[in-house]
């Protein structure tokens, strides 16, 4: 979810002195056009706001963010800065967001554009910078003079506190199993090592995938076409895996059942278990499968009894059927799935006020008695000191490590120079600090890469547009591949194509009904065309060839039929001018290995027996995607496991 136009007030000024262009040719007409109304102007500022001398200038200053343009408004004299405001920006909320409200108060705080930026929103972070200084410039000052360090801080005292459950990391998985801990009445601290909360999952764009719920009715029957073909691969590819073959029996005869009443929409928890592990090529652990699978629509309940309702479902990559739940904004466009639980996650964290969180803490050990049991955590804070949180249970939710490029390397050599998708706090330390107590680590070498990250940006572009009907392009003008095949299989075959990138082709229906595609639009991920040709031209493809791809794929959604890569999931025709393209390329998205645990969240040790006190949920964990992970099964995979891990971490306190 975007927001635009914050107007954020900031510090002392407000809506005082004369605005000015941006830029450095502005600054020469600002100059003027203070010498000519300053008077007035500086009259009225002084009268709204004492503290701001009659000779302060106010201008206003541009640069590109994630999303758009970010502009803000800085009232300055030569040597003192009294206001910055951000008046225009269309970041991510929740990441860009951040940025917005932490960086103009430090500028005004420390007197100095020199602040910190802020981790997860680098660009966002930038563009503030930039547009600070290009509004300096335009106020007739040297930006350089206000580029002076803020002085150090005194460093906090040590602390330590006793509570009954602590949690490390506030992303998706900590932020839900904060929230069941605290429903159950204990009392929690969430330690975060970033400034802000959502992690990993704040990035999520898809959805959460859930079957058999009360939202899946409301599609229709006849889109089920991609059970029959998951049928076919779990008896073909898997057929020595014994548990693949037991769900394949049971989902063949669900469908036949299905088949003869043709009620409701088909999907079933087997049939969801089917695609995860088919998606995981058969390394899942079944048990855990199992147990996402069981607990998801309970999931969707569950986020909407807090505020998050996700009830548009689609199809998504891997799945037999429309499974993806998706939210909707108020003009009723599916937006951002992690833009819009993750501040309502926080909205609920807040409210509890057996829930304390520390920002800018990051967690090390895992404190331990003598017989290995978890008895808390050990952090360092903000200002380098001590912060030991003694506890009944200890909740790692770190998430994984798809951010720590070194270790990316280590496990998987291969992804040597690939963009990451990753939030800044994705390290892996949960699980360092998790093995250095014993625990045990599976599937460290699976590391999922997502075949459409922008590729200039490594923005993600979800999924999700593929699943509603977007295709891909090679640079020959060419579709290559089932583009709503699982990401593994569509991250090889884009690697195989000249150049190792693709087009991500849309119409403008698609662009009507998505928030998050007009976002790519402002952020400038797109090249567009009045007709198939114009936009090959564009893109510099072989005008004939992609207009004869885009006219046979029209035919082919049309017979709901495609006989060259078998995709089974049509949506809609492309065929509403104008036409957009993003170049997209594989990124590493995710990390499917982790620490081992069971099913009620409890970390494993080798011998598979539990270490006392210690839970883990999310991308910190193993085990759950196999060797890879469904697109949609992050969001499920975190809303299930987070809330095992909250409730039974709460029951463990005694
Ligand atoms: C996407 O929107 O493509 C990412 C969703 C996910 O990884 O689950």
């Amino acid at each position: 979810m975007k927001k635009s136009n914050i107007f954020l007030t900031l510090a002392i000024a407000s809506s005082c002195m004369m605005a000015v262009g941006c830029g450095s040719k502005a600054a020469a007409t600002a100059t003027t056009a203070a010498a000519t109304t300053a008077a007035a102007e500086t009259t009225t500022a002084a009268a709204n706001n004492a503290d701001i001398p009659a000779d302060a200038v106010t201008a206003t200053g541009s640069a590109k963010g994630m999303d758009g343009d970010v502009t803000v408004e800085v009232t300055l004299t030569k040597d003192k800065i009294y206001s910055v405001k951000v008046t225009d920006q269309h970041e991510t909320e929740g990441i860009g967001t951040k940025a917005v409200e932490q960086m103009p108060p430090k500028m005004v705080e420390g007197n100095t554009i020199k602040v910190d930026t802020v981790s997860g929103a680098t660009v966002t972070s930038t563009a503030i910078l930039e547009a600070v200084k290009s509004a300096i410039k335009a106020a007739g000052f040297d930006p350089a003079s206000f580029e002076n360090d803020v002085a150090a801080g005194e460093k906090a005292a040590d602390e330590t506190l006793d509570t009954d459950v602590v949690i490390v990391g506030a992303g998706g998985a900590g932020m839900t199993a904060a929230i069941e801990a605290a429903d159950a009445g204990k009392n929690v601290v969430l330690l975060e090592s970033q400034t802000m909360v959502g992690g990993n999952s704040i990035r999520a764009t898809g959805g959460m995938n859930a079957a058999k719920t009360k939202y899946q009715d409301e599609n229709e029957f006849g889109e089920e076409a991609g059970v029959e073909k998951t049928l076919k691969t779990a008896r073909e590819t898997y057929k020595d895996n014994a548990d693949i073959q037991a769900l394949a029996d049971t989902v063949e005869k669900q469908w036949k059942e299905y088949q003869a009443k043709k009620e409701g929409y088909f999907d079933s928890v087997e049939l969801f278990q089917l695609d995860t592990m088919i998606g995981g090529k058969g390394l899942n652990n079944i048990t855990l499968v199992k147990t996402l699978t069981e607990n998801s629509a309970a999931g969707i309940d569950w986020l909407e009894s807090i505020g998050a309702t996700c009830h548009n479902v689609g199809s998504f990559g891997g799945a037999s059927v429309k499974r993806i739940h998706r939210p909707v904004n108020a003009e009723g466009k599916t937006t951002a799935v992690g833009a819009y639980i993750v501040p309502i996650l926080e909205e609920n964290v807040n409210k509890r006020k057996n829930i304390q969180v520390l920002f800018s803490t990051t967690a090390d050990k895992i404190l331990t008695d003598d017989k290995g049991n978890a008895t808390g955590v050990h952090a360092t804070g903000e200002t380098g000191n001590n912060v030991t949180v003694n506890a009944s249970s200890v909740v790692l939710t770190t998430g994984g490590f798809g951010a720590n490029l070194d270790k990316v390397v280590e496990y998987k050599p291969d992804l040597k120079g690939f963009m990451t998708t990753n939030a800044a706090g994705a390290q892996g330390q949960g699980i360092d600090m998790a093995t250095a107590v014993g625990a045990a680590t599976v599937d460290m070498d699976q590391i999922q890469i997502h075949p459409t990250v922008e590729a200039d940006s490594a923005h993600l572009i979800t999924e999700g547009l593929r699943g509603d009907g977007a295709i891909l392009v090679n640079a020959d003008g060419k579709r290559f591949i089932d583009e709503v095949g699982t990401r593994d299989v569509v991250s090889a075959a884009e690697i195989a194509q000249p150049g190792s990138y693709s087009w991500l082709i849309i119409d403008q229906k698609m662009v009507d009904a998505s928030s998050v595609i007009q976002g790519y639009i402002k952020a400038g991920y797109t090249k567009q065309g009045d007709d198939y040709k114009a936009l090959a031209k564009e893109l510099g493809v072989d005008e004939d060839t992609f207009d004869k791809t885009m006219n046979t794929w029209n035919g082919y959604v049309k017979d709901k039929k495609d006989p060259d890569f078998n995709r089974t999931s049509f949506a809609a025709p492309l065929d509403q001018a104008p036409y957009y393209a993003i170049k997209v390329t594989a990124g590493i998205h995710h990390t499917m290995g982790g620490v081992k645990i069971n099913e009620n969240t409890e970390v494993l040790k080798d011998d598979n027996t539990a270490i006392g006190n210690l839970y883990a949920a999310g991308e910190v964990t193993g085990g759950v995607h196999g060797a890879n992970r469904l697109g949609g099964n992050a969001v499920a995979d975190f809303t299930v496991f987070g809330r095992i891990a909250g409730q039974n971490a709460a029951k463990n306190v005694k």
